[in-house]
């Protein structure tokens, strides 16, 4: 049981392909594949040295062959990640990716981490992937996200503060934010419409 009635799950992408459109981008979104691993490097790339350090809390200049496994190949269930890719026709530019990791301690609890590319952030892409996140992640039974955060990431701490998040602990450089999976399904639902879609490069 998830506590949350599976009924009132609106993102029709829960599984595959869908649409939105966010801040007049049209976007599409799906879960993370082996396959990207191509796409998620590129957008380490593109990302400032700053959101970089942000994601990965140190100094990143290059996302290790391990790391990058690590991100594509999962298992959907402990862990999970969304991709969202700019439509282009025939092609797409990923921007953004959300992910949540079952906690080893608890199977009601996850960490999460978002990024999205500097060109495009604050704009909302954010929430629309924290949404559907949300979602999946109480269709997998999880009740609590955790985020650790740096002390000096202000638009990350205001983002989840959004959503009822609260400091769980402090360390130096950083801050360990929890907040309820069922804040945020309540608070986004509704605001993104997702429809099916077909996209051959992204299918
Ligand atoms: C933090 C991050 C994921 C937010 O995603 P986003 O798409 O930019 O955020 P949204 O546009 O959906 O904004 C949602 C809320 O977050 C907060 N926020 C986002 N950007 C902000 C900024 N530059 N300054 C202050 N608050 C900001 C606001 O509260 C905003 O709500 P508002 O639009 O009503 O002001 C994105 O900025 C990012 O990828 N940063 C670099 C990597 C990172 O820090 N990841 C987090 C690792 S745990």
């Amino acid at each position: 049981m998830t506590g949350i009635d599976v009924t009132t799950l609106q993102t029709s992408c829960l599984n595959d392909l869908c649409s939105v459109t966010v801040d007049g981008l049209p976007l599409l979104v799906r879960p993370v594949r082996p396959e990207d691993k191509d796409a998620l490097v590129a957008g380490f790339e593109s990302l400032s040295p700053q959101s970089r350090w942000y994601r990965f809390l140190s100094p990143m200049r290059s996302l290790p062959d391990r790391l990058v496994r690590h991100l594509t190949e999962i298992d959907h269930e402990n862990h999970e990640a969304w991709l969202a890719a700019i439509d282009v026709g025939a092609d797409y530019h990923p921007i953004a990716v959300a992910r949540f990791v079952r906690d080893a301690s608890s199977d009601r609890a996850a960490e999460i981490a978002l990024t999205v590319i500097d060109d495009y952030q604050h704009r909302g892409v954010g929430k629309m992937l924290m949404f559907i996140l949300a979602e999946s992640a109480a269709l997998h039974g999880v009740k609590t996200f955790t985020a650790l955060v740096h002390s000096d990431n202000w638009p990350m701490q205001n983002f989840l503060k959004k959503f009822g998040g609260i400091v769980d602990s402090r360390a130096p450089e950083s801050i360990n934010i929890q907040l309820n999976v069922k804040n945020v399904i309540n608070d986004l639902s509704g605001k993104f419409e997702f429809a099916p879609a077909h996209h051959k490069s992204l299918l």
